[in-house]
C-alpha cells in the first residue's frame, strides 16, 4: 500500500478553451470523492491555465503547465515563462516530454534550462526521460535514460524539501495504445531511482506514463517504484479519466 498515490493528466493539444473549462468543472465534483492519498495534477494548455486554476481552487487537484520557458520575460515570441505559468497559478510544469524532444528537437541541454528555470521560481518540474523504439532495439535504453538524467541534473542543487519527480515515458509507449510491460517500467524505475540518488541525494518520485488506462493501471501501481503515472489521451476526456481515478482508490 503506498502513503501517496500520484495521478498525473497532461492533457497536451486536445482540449480548447471552452473545453477545458468544462472538464476541470467535472473534475471538482470528482475530487470530492478522490481519497486523500490520491496526489491529482492536470496539465492543460497555456491559454486555459489560469481558468482552470481557479476552477480547481476549491478542489485538492492541482495546475501543471506543459512546458516552460527560463527566462523570465523578453523577445522570445511564442514562449511562455515559468514565472509566467506560476502566476497564473501553475504548481507545477513538465519538462522534457517526448513530444517536445522528438516534435520540436528540444535537447538535453535545453532541458537542463527548463528544470533551472522551473526551479529558480519555486514550481515543481516534472522531469520526463524515455527511449525510442530504436534505442529499446538496441539495448540503450539504460544509456539513453542515464545520459538524459544526468542532464537534467548537470550542476542542479536541488533545493531543500523540494518533491523530485521523474515520469518515466518509453517513446515508443506514449499515444500509441503499445503500453510498456509493467515489470520492465518496473526495473527501468529502479535504475532511475538508484542513479537520481546518486547524483542529488534525494529519493525520486517516479511515474510511469505511456498508454496508461484504466484496464491497465493497477499492474503498475502494484510495483514498489511507481509511485503513480502520467496519463495523456485518457486524462483528455471525463469518462476514461474517471475511470482511471476509481480504479486507483
Ligand atoms: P498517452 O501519453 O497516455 O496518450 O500515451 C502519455 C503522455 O504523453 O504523458
Amino acid at each position: 500500500m503506498k502513503d501517496k498515490k500520484y495521478l498525473f493528466g497532461n492533457w497536451k493539444m486536445y482540449l480548447d478553451f471552452d473545453k477545458s473549462l468544462a472538464l476541470a468543472n467535472s473534475l471538482v465534483d470528482i475530487s470530492k470523492n478522490l481519497s486523500q492519498n490520491i496526489n491529482m495534477v492536470v496539465f492543460p494548455s497555456a491559454l486555459a491555465l489560469r481558468a482552470v486554476a481557479q476552477t480547481l481552487q476549491s478542489s485538492s487537484i492541482s495546475v501543471g503547465s506543459q512546458n516552460a520557458h527560463w527566462i523570465e520575460e523578453g523577445g522570445y515570441t511564442g514562449e511562455v515563462s515559468a514565472a509566467m505559468c506560476k502566476a497564473v497559478g501553475a504548481e507545477y510544469v513538465l519538462a522534457g516530454h517526448s513530444e517536445r524532444r522528438h516534435l520540436f528537437h528540444e535537447t538535453n541541454h535545453e532541458v537542463r534550462q527548463r528544470v533551472d528555470g522551473i526551479l529558480s521560481v519555486g514550481l515543481t518540474p516534472v522531469i520526463c526521460v524515455g527511449e525510442t523504439e530504436h534505442e529499446k532495439q538496441e539495448n540503450k535504453t539504460e544509456e539513453v535514460i542515464e545520459t538524459q538524467i544526468r542532464s537534467a541534473f548537470h550542476n542542479i542543487v536541488w533545493p531543500e524539501g523540494k518533491e523530485l519527480i521523474i515520469a518515466y515515458e518509453p517513446v515508443w509507449a506514449v499515444g500509441t495504445g503499445l503500453a510498456c510491460d509493467p515489470l520492465e517500467a518496473e526495473r527501468v524505475h529502479e535504475i532511475i531511482k538508484k542513479q537520481v540518488v546518486s547524483l542529488t541525494n534525494v529519493t525520486p518520485v517516479i511515474l510511469y506514463g505511456g498508454s496508461v488506462k484504466a484496464e491497465n493501471i493497477l499492474g503498475y501501481m502494484n510495483n514498489p517504484s511507481i509511485d503513480g503515472v502520467l496519463v495523456g489521451g485518457a486524462s483528455a476526456n471525463l469518462e476514461s479519466w474517471s475511470a482511471i481515478a476509481k480504479a486507483l482508490e
